[in-house]
Formats: structure tokens, sequence, C-alpha cells
């Protein structure tokens, strides 16, 4: 991820993520060394991104989000693997989230790649008509 990704970034952003982040966190995470920034890019657009944190030796991902016109292509996939490549390389020993109760998209993707429900966090996630639970997932790597 680079400086001149995040104009793309905050489009996909705005589109598909309730709570999204502004350009201004996403350069704050591209500056600070214990973030991890990917993105997807084909044909020189950004179709997708990832971010994760490195605490101690876990990685936690705080963000995950494909465009819509490109979403069930796998791209979220290859974007996990990249992560997990980056973490067996750094000794990390588990990869955390929280994902919001009724997000199916995501629960899916993480569950297909074998991350496994850990607990629940109760309202968690404020909605317009009230709260959310998030469920968190770990996945394990040694
Ligand atoms: C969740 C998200 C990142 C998935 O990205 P993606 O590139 O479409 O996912 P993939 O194509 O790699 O899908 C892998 C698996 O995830 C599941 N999945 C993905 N999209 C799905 C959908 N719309 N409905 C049900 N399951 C879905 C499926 O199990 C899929 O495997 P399959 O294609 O063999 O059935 C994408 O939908 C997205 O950007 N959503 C909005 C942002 C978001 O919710 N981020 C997660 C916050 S925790």
């Amino acid at each position: 991820m680079r400086k001149n990704d995040i104009s793309s970034i905050i489009e996909i952003e705005n589109t598909v993520i309730p709570d999204a982040w502004n350009a201004n966190k996403f350069l704050q995470s591209i500056n600070n060394k214990q973030y991890i920034n990917l993105v997807y890019v084909d044909k020189n657009i950004v179709l997708a991104y990832l971010v994760a944190v490195s605490i101690l030796n876990r990685y936690e991902i705080l963000k995950i989000a494909v465009a819509r016109k490109f979403q069930q292509q796998k791209i979220a996939s290859k974007l996990l693997q990249n992560l997990f490549w980056q973490a067996k390389k750094n000794n990390i020993a588990a990869v955390d989230l929280e994902v919001r109760e009724h997000n199916l998209a995501a629960i899916n993707l993480y569950e297909k790649l074998g991350f496994k429900k850990v607990g629940v966090r109760k309202n968690y996630y404020f909605i317009s008509d009230g709260y959310e639970n998030a469920l968190t997932y770990t996945l394990t790597l040694y």
C-alpha cells in the first residue's frame, strides 16, 4: 500500500464498509511500522486492501475490503493468504479479528480459511436501529 493508493481505497471504503476510515487513518497506518498494509492491484487499479497490526507475536486484522464489482473472485482469500505467509515468515503465532455477527460473507470467508470463533462481544457495533454483536475469530499458526 502506498500513499497514492489512498484515494482509490477511500472510494472502496465508502461503498462497502459501514464504519469507514478516513484518508488520514490510512496514512497513519502506512507510516506505522507495526502495521501491515496490503493492496490487491490489477491493471494499475486498486481492487482490494487489508490492514493488520502486529502486537507482540500476533497479528490483528483491522480492515479487509474488496470493491463491490470484484467480490466473490477470491481476492480477499488471496490477500489473507499473503498475510498468513508474512505471519509465518515473522514467527507470528496467531491472527485475530472481529466481525459483525450478520456479516455472513466475511464469516464464511474466515471460516473457510480456518479461523475459529473464540468469543462474542455483546452490542459492540452501533447500527442505525441499535447495536450488533461482534464475533471474535482466531487462526492459530503454531
Ligand atoms: C467479505 C469480503 C472481504 C469477501 O471478499 P471476496 O473477495 O468476495 O471473498 P472471496 O471471493 O475470497 O470468498 C472466499 C469465500 O468467502 C465466502 N464468501 C465471500 N463472499 C460471500 C458472499 N457474498 N456470501 C456468502 N459467502 C461469501 C465464501 O465461502 C467464499 O468461498 P466460495 O467462493 O468458494 O464460496 C467482501 O465481501 C467485502 O469486501 N465485504 C465488505 C467489507 C467487509 O465486510 N469486510 C470484512 C469486515 S470484518
